[in-house]
């Protein structure tokens, strides 16, 4: 089969969850978006459509581009361009991983496209560069879940180390996408530059009791290290009724949550389908009076992340 077309299936993700900012992120079913990538016999890169949000064609200016021409700058002896088509079914600024959607999906596109010529790890890199165009910081914690699945940890940044964390069979996702703008610099400019000793000693037993509680399949203790003592009280005050819906939330059922990357969309984890569609009742009756127009996500847990299917022309 002629390799030179692909479709990319790039899922929403969700960063620092909950007291693991910057490093521990996951992957969701839905919503996805899809990428197109196809060789070209006119070198350079192009964007012919974008369906489903207001983004700029130019490669420069795009996340997807970004992320092409950071790989194809690592292969000189290319000689073909591509060309390529993005359907935007997750929406820039939601908090849940949009540009890390576009910026993985190019890596991996491209990738097989090229000859399946990185490893993991490396596409990962050439994926934050897209993240660094997008918000001027290169987090992998959602660029990272996007490509591997499951949970992810970010054990370090320099070097990148990632390692794949185990994905209960019963957990599920719900997520509540508030139709107002955060911007990822923004939300990062007003945190605090130091940390108490006290807060920092919550927050790493915390990351180690979700990490051990998401290998035991233990639902309690999972619960009991959604406790995020340092970015949530910060970011929180960005985004309408956060404190309500959490403390609703978890009475409807809830194993906890927070806010999902920067905001400004929060995500509740929950034990079971039918939790995590009470828990998006709670959230709508909530949202519903605050006349603020929302949409709501409930969704597994994604093992496999990014797919994808060759395109016969
Ligand atoms: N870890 C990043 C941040 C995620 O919170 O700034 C952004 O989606």
């Amino acid at each position: 089969m002629q390799k030179n077309a692909i479709k990319i299936f790039s899922p929403a993700t969700i960063a620092n969850v909950s007291c693991g900012f910057d490093v521990i992120g996951m992957a969701l079913e839905r919503p996805v978006d899809e990428i197109i990538l196809r060789k070209s016999s006119h070198s350079g890169i192009r964007i012919l459509n974008i369906h489903g949000a207001r983004l700029s064609t130019r490669p420069d200016k795009n996340v997807v581009g970004v992320v092409l021409y950071t790989m194809l700058n690592q292969l000189p002896n290319i000689k073909y361009g591509l060309e390529v088509e993005i359907f935007k079914n997750i929406q820039p600024g939601s908090g849940i991983g949009s540009s890390a959607a576009s910026a993985a999906g190019a890596a991996v596109g491209a990738n097989l496209l090229l000859g399946d010529r990185f490893t993991t790890t490396e596409l990962v890199k050439i994926a934050m560069e897209g993240e660094r165009f997008a918000s001027g910081i290169a987090h992998a914690d959602n660029v990272a879940p996007a490509i591997m699945g499951g949970f992810t940890l970010v054990r370090s940044y320099h070097p990148l180390d990632l390692v794949e964390l185990h994905v209960p069979k019963n957990l599920w996702a719900t997520v509540l996408h508030p139709k107002i703008e955060i911007k990822t610099s923004e939300a990062r400019e007003i945190l605090k530059k130091k940390v108490l000793m006290s807060d920092a000693i919550k927050q790493w037993g915390n990351v180690g009791a979700l990490i051990a509680g998401l290998y035991q399949e233990n639902y309690e203790l999972i619960s009991r290290s959604l406790e995020d003592v340092i970015v949530e009280p910060v970011r929180s005050i960005l985004i309408p009724s956060f404190y309500k819906l959490k403390m609703e939330c978890k009475k409807a059922g809830a194993l906890g949550g927070s806010i999902s990357g920067s905001g400004p969309s929060v995500f509740m984890l929950s034990c079971g389908k039918a939790k995590a569609q009470y828990v998006a009742k709670c959230m709508d009756e909530i949202y519903a009076k605050l006349g603020i127009d929302y949409t709501i996500y409930v969704s597994p847990i994604n093992s496999q992340g990014i797919q994808w299917e060759w395109i016969t022309e």
